[in-house]
């Protein structure tokens, strides 16, 4: 049992020490099942009743303090890739590997149980980004899984942010799935040196993708015969949607990733890339929701 464990009191969840070390958190109600770590706020499962997981999980994934888990929803945060000017800087930024704290967690009344977790500035963040803030992530877990990252400006001048809720799907086959909402979005083909195109028709994978689409807020469908199911992917607070399959170099390349694994994941990712200002005690949500049509 983990000390946290000590701090909630709410039917259908539980907080563990895993035997690597890290801290996971069980939400188990009538309507799903999520699993989730407290380094990171990593979600890595999330299951409605009667369904299998919306989300993948590497096989390979590495639990460890100091790395991002490979699958279901890493936190991208504050910037999304690469740092802007220091490449010596964790892609992705530092939300993703760092621990987070359990802040409360209630069963609501429609049947949902709804989690939040909280991280602000430490020594480490202001040696990699100078702002003092206030994250709050909210996590619903019912027939479906809605998240909502809130920051909170607590320093005393503005600063900009971005990232994404960088979430990993689970699906039969890489070249059966189809994802549908993207037709006529323009996006940078980061396989194609940032190279900007159009979208024309639904998303089909036979290569590697790696595609910022900018200036949508649309929803998207992911397709899944194999599964026979489609996944729904609704977002809100940002600007553009991220589609990810490594392809098979890539995964090979990929120590916690095996070499097929790019086979039965597609990440599809709600992006705040282009940049939000935010400024003293203001605040940005950035928020998924995950549903399954089946
Ligand atoms: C995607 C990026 O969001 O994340 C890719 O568009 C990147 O370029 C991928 O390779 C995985 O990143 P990481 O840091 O988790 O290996």
């Amino acid at each position: 049992m983990s000390e946290a464990n000590s701090l909630i009191n709410c039917p259908g969840v539980s907080v563990e020490t895993q035997s690597h070390g890290l801290d996971k958190v069980v939400i188990d109600n009538d309507l799903g099942r999520c699993e989730l770590y407290l380094h990171g706020a990593h979600i890595t499962s999330f299951t409605p009743k009667g369904e299998t997981d919306l989300l993948w999980l590497s096989p390979k994934a590495v639990f460890c303090a100091d790395k991002a888990i490979r699958g279901g929803i890493p936190i991208c945060w504050p910037w999304f890739g690469a740092h802007p000017s220091d490449s010596s800087k964790p892609a992705h930024g530092f939300a993703r590997v760092t621990q987070w704290q359990l802040d409360s967690a209630v069963a609501l009344e429609n049947g949902a149980t709804q989690v939040c977790l909280k991280l602000s500035e430490s020594e480490q963040s202001l040696s990699l980004w100078p702002h003092r803030f206030e994250l709050v992530y909210q996590i619903v877990v019912g027939k479906q899984l809605d998240i909502a990252l809130t920051v909170t400006n607590t320093d005393e001048s503005a600063f900009d942010i971005g990232g994404a809720l960088h979430s990993y799907f689970n699906i039969h086959d890489v070249e059966q799935v189809s994802i549908k909402g993207l037709d006529g979005i323009c996006y940078r083909d980061k396989v194609e040196g940032f190279a900007q195109n159009q979208q024309n028709g639904d998303i089909k994978f036979t290569q590697e993708v790696d595609r910022v689409y900018i200036d949508t807020e649309d929803t998207c469908y992911l397709q899944d015969p194999g599964f026979d199911r489609t996944i729904e992917i609704s977002k809100s607070g940002s600007d553009s949607t991220i589609v990810w399959n490594p392809w098979q170099d890539k995964s090979q390349s990929m120590a916690d990733m095996s070499d097929d694994g790019y086979q039965t994941m597609v990440c599809i990712e709600a992006g705040s890339t282009g940049g939000v200002n935010i400024a003293p005690g203001q605040q940005h949500c950035l928020a998924q929701s995950i549903k399954c049509r089946c």
